[in-house]
């Protein structure tokens, strides 16, 4: 067994990518309710909403107004994710530090997600970071269908090398190679992160999967092995995108920390406060959670939720 590392950095998505999908609208005081619990469960990086079409996702249409009602901490980031311009300006109206923006691997999901092709995106996405690197806001790039694509199947890796190098060459901080489907396993995600780690160094690169058939964790266990040290998830398991299909939510942060603290690898992340976390958002949502830490949940009452 390789050197596994002693500490890993969690970026929290889950008041964006968990709520994009969901069909009950959540309002806005109970997401600021939930980001402050995350925030005093320890999470420092929490993407928090998003500055896209309200048409495309609606679900997040209040983005200004948490983004510019949320406390900061000065030890807590908070990103956003961006499509094009209109989007950067508005994050940056809100006072964003940290956007995100978003490609895919795969030309038709790219176009279903945000009617670009990728190199279009790529094109945006550079003037995008120019402007925000010139005001000091910092940016994560997403590769979307790294691996599997609900419509083209299986991604090549040299697709994902070029993607990723065209995102740090544009001045992207952290590459989040992403399985939305939740379709990969661990030696895919070892082949797929072993051909980008030749252009992206290890420690810019985070790794981001849903968990559809439950592999998730194995394939957190994947990227550890070559040295990542970022990983994506969502309080709650919550999550989806609403241009995949059937795609399952994140794999929860609960989970994920428990899974990393019983490797002896440090999160600086409470487990209980984020269950916490996530029993708020259950009851906004009112229904169950898929995490395994919410349903093992000490508090929990006869009807399964709090
Ligand atoms: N914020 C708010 N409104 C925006 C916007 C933004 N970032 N970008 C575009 N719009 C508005 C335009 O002003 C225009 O409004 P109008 O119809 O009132 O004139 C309308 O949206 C269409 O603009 P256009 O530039 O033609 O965009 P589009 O329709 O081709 O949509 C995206 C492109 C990227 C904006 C849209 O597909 C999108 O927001 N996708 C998000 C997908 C997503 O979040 N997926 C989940 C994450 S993986
Ligand atoms: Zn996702």
């Amino acid at each position: 067994m390789s050197k596994l590392p002693p500490r890993v950095r969690i970026v929290e998505v889950g008041p964006r990518d968990g709520l994009q999908n969901e069909p009950l609208p959540v309002p806005t005081t109970v997401k600021l309710a939930f980001i402050a619990k995350l925030v005093d469960a320890g999470l420092k990086d929490i993407e928090v909403t998003s500055f896209v079409s309200p048409k495309a996702v609606p679900q997040l249409a209040d983005a200004g107004d948490v983004m510019r009602a949320l406390p900061r901490p000065t030890d807590v980031v908070y990103s956003v994710l961006v499509p094009n311009i209109k989007g950067l300006e508005r994050a940056i109206e809100a006072g964003a530090k940290r956007i995100a923006v978003f490609t895919a691997a795969s030309e038709t999901f790219t176009q279903k997600n945000i009617g670009m092709t990728i190199a279009q995106s790529l094109d945006t996405f550079r003037e995008v970071v120019a402007r925000a690197t010139e005001r000091g806001i910092s940016a994560r790039g997403y590769i979307s269908t790294a691996f599997v694509c609900p419509y083209a199947g299986d991604t090549d890796k040299e697709r994902v090398r070029a993607i990723a190098s065209s995102l740090l060459d544009m001045g992207i901080e952290e590459i989040a190679i992403s399985d939305t489907i939740g379709a990969a396993a661990p030696t895919h995600v070892a082949a797929t992160v072993q051909c980008v780690l030749a252009d992206v160094p290890a420690e810019r690169i985070a790794l981001h999967f849903h968990d559809t058939y439950g592999t998730a964790l194995a394939n957190v266990y994947a990227g550890l092995q070559l040295g990542v040290t970022t990983f994506d998830s969502s309080t709650g398991g919550l999550g989806g995108c609403p241009f995949a299909p059937g795609a399952a939510g994140n794999v929860a942060t609960e989970d994920l920390v428990y899974f990393l603290h019983r490797m002896g690898i440090e999160t600086g992340v409470d487990t209980a406060k984020v269950v916490d976390a996530a029993s708020i958002i259950a009851d906004a949502l009112q229904r169950p959670l898929r995490s395994a830490q919410w349903r093992m949940r000490p508090e929990k009452s006869s009807t399964g939720r709090r």
